[in-house]
């Protein structure tokens, strides 16, 4: 049972501003929630192009939007590395909004089998993308010491990262380290006692860090959002919901590479900016849920949601 509770969904469906004839984008459908909202709003002329690298969202979803009767979507199993690529083989060129909803779902968190979580003992894998080769059980097995710990501090921002690769390596000397709690135990032996008590779950952070570098999530994000903006039509805006610091950060500067300072005031009337201003920023600060959706979802409270538009 594929189940995911959808982040920000009002906000940024309300975010895409969506034209009921429009061609639209979900580029990390997940269990399709967003999907769902978008293809409601759309009629016969519109589309929505379904991406997901994971095929059991890509499964789920499909069951989720056959639900509605329109069958004006279609279903793409791709990284979204491959957006302009993929959506060059539909002959579509120009879009009229794209989201992006990063991360993990809960549904890869809490199918155990899949590796993300260090509360389900697993097979260490994190692949969203099953096809690929690259596992957390190697990275963890096979690299240099100095590499996992530069992975988890730079991913994870994990200060006892240096502990935890020397901790990691000694004990992958005595026996390979193939599960998710084997590795749990590890980093508890890393971090001081100190820390385990207010940093929240130990694991977290080496957690996050192994899943960002496994799937390539930070290196692909920037390139790929400059594809979405240059793809849009006039009107058409691009909303990406992020879930953590060094995604959110990467988001704001892409945004502020297209939009000027003047374009980012959003109290001046459009007519009034210059000419070659191509972009608008909707979110001069991030959108972020309420108290009352964190209460409802934990995962939920780190969420931040930023809109740009073209012009
Ligand atoms: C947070 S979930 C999306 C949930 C969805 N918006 C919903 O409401 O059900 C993120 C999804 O994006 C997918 N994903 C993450 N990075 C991706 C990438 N680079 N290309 C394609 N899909 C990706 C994951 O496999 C996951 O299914």
């Amino acid at each position: 049972m594929y189940e995911h509770k959808s982040v920000l969904l009002n906000e940024s469906i309300e975010g895409l501003a969506i034209k009921k004839s429009g061609i639209y984008v979900d580029a990390t459908t997940g269990g399709g929630g967003h999907s769902y909202q978008i293809l409601k709003r759309l009629d016969y002329a519109g589309h929505l192009y379904c991406f997901d690298q994971d095929e059991a969202a890509i499964e789920a979803s499909k069951e989720h939007l056959q639900t509605l009767s329109l069958n004006n979507f279609t279903l793409i199993h791709s990284n979204f590395r491959f957006l302009k690529e993929k959506l060059e083989e539909c002959n579509v060129k120009k879009v009229d909004g794209i989201i992006f909803d990063l991360g993990v779902s809960s549904f890869q968190l809490d199918e155990g089998s899949r590796g993300f979580s260090y509360n389900h003992d697993a097979l260490l894998d994190m692949r969203m993308d099953q096809t690929q080769s690259l596992t957390a059980k190697e990275v963890i097995n096979s690299y240099k010491e100095e590499d996992i710990a530069n992975i988890i501090y730079k991913y994870g921002e994990e200060k006892y990262s240096r502990n935890i690769a020397r901790n990691i390596v000694k004990e992958r000397t005595k026996k390979e380290i193939l599960t998710t709690h084997e590795l749990v135990e590890i980093i508890k032996k890393s971090i001081p006692t100190k820390s385990k008590i207010t940093g929240g779950h130990p694991a977290k952070r080496t957690f996050q860090a192994l899943r960002i570098y496994v799937n390539d999530e930070l290196g692909i994000l920037s390139k790929t959002l400059e594809v979405a903006i240059k793809l849009l039509n006039s009107g058409g805006r691009v909303c990406v919901i992020t879930f953590h610091s060094l995604e959110d950060r990467i988001v704001k500067e892409v945004f502020k590479k297209y939009t000027t300072e003047e374009s980012r005031n959003r109290f001046m009337p459009i007519d009034l900016k210059k000419k070659d201003i191509q972009y608008n920023l909707i979110t001069r600060k991030p959108i972020i849920p309420s108290t009352q959706e964190i209460e409802n979802n934990n995962r939920a409270h780190s969420a931040k949601l930023r809109i740009i538009q073209k012009i």
